[in-house]
């Protein structure tokens, strides 16, 4: 078919397979692990089964964290019918006992591909085997797939026949497979990610584990850079489709492969609470890429902050707005299924603590009405307030309120 005919088709919302989609996938942001980071070759069977072990020990499944996501560098030949097959050595039984494992612990499978020839780490893509490779995946049993854009051409027409192609095979599995794409956010995936059938998009390039690396570019954006890419993206997402910022850093702190290239030495734990919040606020898929086998335990009460994971995973799905940008004051905030906000005090100065305040006529809309307020970093009631709420804000620290009108 012409191609401007599948992209006009695909604005317009009448493709077919998004027309049709009854069921939502990954009606909240998507939670889990992905091995890509800290792992990238290293994976195993063995690998795979210690990390859905310690999503359950470590409290990271009660916490609501799902997905074990099997990046790249899994891969191995195709066999002589043109299947898929994982490396041999790093997983001797296949996928589909590893899989199978994943489930038994009752979490998800997750797994990667490219939608060209080749992987980024220069492994078997999809491209020619969309079917076959579905259909292989639906029978191990997967769960997510994410399918980044490794050479693919540059222009927005491959990018959506390409996807919507792939994504048609994996809806006729009749498997319920999360689809995570990953072009980078180069092509404007919010305008057309949901309509090609995906549940979320990747809006950034790869995080390294700093907080601002000064500049945007391939392979150098810190936290700081990625919070800026979604301001104004609000609109694309909801229940079913995400923006996705990429991986949580938390508690890397520089021993990460990818994410430590170009001098990215870590963060400090507030840097990472701010992370952890800001990434819930922005109501972004939850993707952790520490060792969490081996987690100490600041880091684990950063990832398992219960009220601060229900911020990302209320039901409404909106994405946070940032309402106040003042030099390096700034405030997010994201209304709640049960009337309720949410919201994000940020200090992007590194060396000061500053009072933020929220003008809750001005940037809630709540007029004359007195609100209840709770930080949910101190798990803490910070009582009652009207006109006004005025806090101290640390160095690079987000503060994460709930506001209830009363
Ligand atoms: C790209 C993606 C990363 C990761 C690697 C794997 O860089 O953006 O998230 O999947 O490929 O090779």
């Amino acid at each position: 078919m012409n191609r401007i005919i599948i992209l006009a088709i695909t604005l317009l919302g009448l493709n077919p397979i998004y027309a049709q989609q009854e069921k939502i996938l990954a009606p909240t942001p998507p939670m889990g692990f992905i091995s890509w980071n800290l792992f990238e070759g290293n994976i195993s069977e063995d690998i795979v089964k210690s990390l859905a072990d310690a999503m359950v020990e470590n409290g990271l499944k009660d916490a609501g964290y799902e997905y074990i996501i099997l990046d790249d560098l899994w891969h191995g030949e195709r066999d002589e019918n043109g299947n898929i097959q994982p490396d041999p050595k790093k997983f001797p039984n296949g996928i589909k006992v590893v899989a199978d494992y994943v489930h038994s612990k009752g979490l998800k499978f997750g797994i990667y591909t490219d939608i060209a020839e080749k992987t980024c780490a220069g492994m078997e893509g999809s491209l020619g085997f969309e079917t076959q490779d579905a259909q292989t995946y639906a029978a191990w049993g997967v769960d997510y797939i994410k399918c980044d854009y490794c050479y693919a051409p540059k222009d927005v027409w491959t990018a959506v026949e390409r996807y919507t192609k792939f994504i048609e095979a994996v809806r006729a599995t009749d498997r319920d497979i999360v689809f995570a794409l990953c072009e980078w956010g180069q092509r404007s995936p919010w305008l057309w990610g949901e309509r090609v059938g995906a549940q979320l998009w990747r809006t950034t390039w790869d995080l390294r584990d700093t907080w601002e690396h000064g500049r945007y570019g391939q392979g150098y954006n810190g936290i700081m850079e990625a919070l800026d890419r979604q301001v104004g993206l609000e609109q694309y997402a909801g229940p079913g489709h995400w923006n996705d910022p990429d991986m949580l850093v938390i508690g890397l702190k520089g021993t990460g492969s990818s994410s430590s290239a170009r001098g990215a030495a870590g963060c400090t734990s507030v840097e990472y609470e701010a992370q952890m919040g800001l990434w819930s606020l922005l109501a972004a898929p939850l993707l952790m890429t520490c060792d969490i086998r081996d987690m100490d335990a600041d880091t684990k009460r950063i990832l398992t902050n219960k009220e601060v994971i229900a911020i990302n995973q209320d039901v409404l799905g909106k994405q946070a707005s940032r309402v106040l940008k003042n030099e390096q004051k700034e405030i997010f905030v994201k209304p709640l299924a049960d009337g309720s906000w949410a919201v994000g005090l940020l200090n992007r100065n590194g060396n000061k603590t500053t009072e933020i305040t929220l003008d809750l006529s001005k940037q809630l809309k709540i007029n004359g009405e007195k609100v209840r307020v709770r930080d949910l970093w101190l798990h803490k009631d910070l009582g009652e307030f009207d006109g006004t709420v005025a806090l101290d804000v640390a160095p690079h620290q987000c503060r994460m309120l709930r506001i209830e009108v009363l």
